[in-house]
């Protein structure tokens, strides 16, 4: 199969679809790479290191949808990637239909069989292509909210860890998933106390087994949260509930009962966060305040890591990947029931039941796409 990676072209998309490691095995499997020229600069990939892993080299975008049989990228097409699909050419990246009506349509109209690494699952139920950015986005929660929570940059003037005399930061984490269990890690293992609040016994059972000396965590009752809030030095936002909007757990009232200058980190933001007073930031202007309360909303904190979050993102796709090039989509996603829940379009039909639910779309079911 001929494999084809362009240069992400959405503003601030420093990410690659394809690593030079990946495309070596691919290559190994007998599959043509064709990388476009610096795709991979932004994540200090350069031509050369593809071209050593036995890819080839092509000057433009077009030129790589016009011989791909399979595209692999990071973010959703453009309107002018769309516009390069053709029918039965299989597009491998994140979708994010169910806000998207015009991508959907793009995409339907292309006749492409397009799937979305945001719906492939995994045998425990979790969403194994997404779960290496929330990786990314909960080590890196303490590490922005340490800085914003320096005095030069409107904060309290707390240090994380204290020293000798002197006692450590208060860090709250709402929401103890994939985000915020490697969120309170991080802060943990930078000095702080950290408390966990979650809903889910099950995952606070986990979090007390496998974490108990690190940090602890509290059932999060509204009460319970007011209370930890209260005494916080840094909250951190990571409450998931799958599918909707995230509840707000932290009113505009309760920033007056909170320390002046401390810091709230809503990595939850990308589902409208879990703070009434977020409004999402981007790395050029990441913080405000609101009531003295010094806020960090980036939408998408991997970008400001995105070597890590490439290789990382890399690593989690590879398999699928290699699926898809050595068998062809219909038997990859006959043999995987996970790969088969990313399809979400193929040959001019929507095959992904909540995204024709958000958009009233009829629904061709994924197992009789296989068919057809
Ligand atoms: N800003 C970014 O760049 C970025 C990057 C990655 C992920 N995210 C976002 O971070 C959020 C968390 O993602 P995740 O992968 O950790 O999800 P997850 O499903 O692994 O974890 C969510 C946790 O929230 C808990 N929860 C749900 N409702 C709660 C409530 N009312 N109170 C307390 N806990 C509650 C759940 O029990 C679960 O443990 C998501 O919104 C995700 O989209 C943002």
């Amino acid at each position: 199969m001929k494999i084809g990676c362009p240069k992400e072209i959405k503003p601030q998309e420093f990410r690659v679809g394809v690593t030079p490691n990946a495309a070596n095995e691919a290559v190994m499997h007998g599959h043509a790479v064709l990388v476009e020229t610096g795709a991979g600069v932004g994540s200090g990939f350069t031509d050369e290191d593809y071209i050593a892993a036995g890819a080839t080299i092509a000057g433009s975008a077009a030129e790589v949808f016009a011989a791909a049989d399979m595209i692999v990228k990071v973010k959703e097409p453009q309107a002018a990637e769309r516009k390069m699909l053709r029918e039965g050419q299989i597009l491998f990246t994140y979708l994010h239909l169910a806000p998207d009506p015009e991508q959907t349509a793009d995409l339907l109209a292309s006749g492409a069989t397009c799937i979305a690494y945001e719906t492939v699952t995994d045998a425990a139920g979790g969403l194994p292509l997404l779960a290496p950015m929330s990786e990314v986005a909960g080590k890196l929660a303490p590490q922005v909210g340490a800085w914003t929570l320096q005095k030069a940059n409107g904060g309290r003037g707390v240090l994380l860890g204290g020293v000798p005399g002197v006692g450590p930061a208060q860090v709250v984490v709402i929401g103890g998933g994939v985000v915020g269990t490697n969120a309170a890690r991080v802060a943990a293992g930078m000095g702080a106390e950290v408390t966990v609040l979650d809903r889910s016994l099950p995952r606070m059972r986990y979090l007390d087994d496998v974490f108990g000396g690190q940090f602890r965590t509290r059932y999060a009752s509204a009460a319970n949260t007011a209370d930890l809030v209260a005494q916080a030095d840094m909250v951190i936002g990571a409450v998931l509930i799958p599918g909707a909007a995230a509840p707000k757990l932290v009113s505009r009232a309760q920033l007056s009962t909170m320390k002046p200058g401390a810091a709230i980190v809503d990595v939850a933001i990308d589902q409208g966060g879990c703070f009434e007073t977020s409004k999402a930031t981007t790395h050029e202007d990441p913080i405000y305040e609101v009531d003295g309360i010094m806020h960090y909303c980036v939408a998408n904190m991997p970008g400001a890591v995105a070597r890590t979050s490439t290789i990382a993102l890399g690593n989690a796709t590879m398999p699928f990947l290699l699926a898809l090039a050595d068998k062809g989509w219909r038997k990859a996603c006959e043999d995987d029931p996970h790969l088969l829940e990313g399809l979400n379009v193929h040959a001019g039909k929507l095959t992904s039941y909540p995204v024709g639910k958000a958009l009233g779309i009829d629904v061709l079911s994924p197992s009789l796409a296989l068919k057809a």
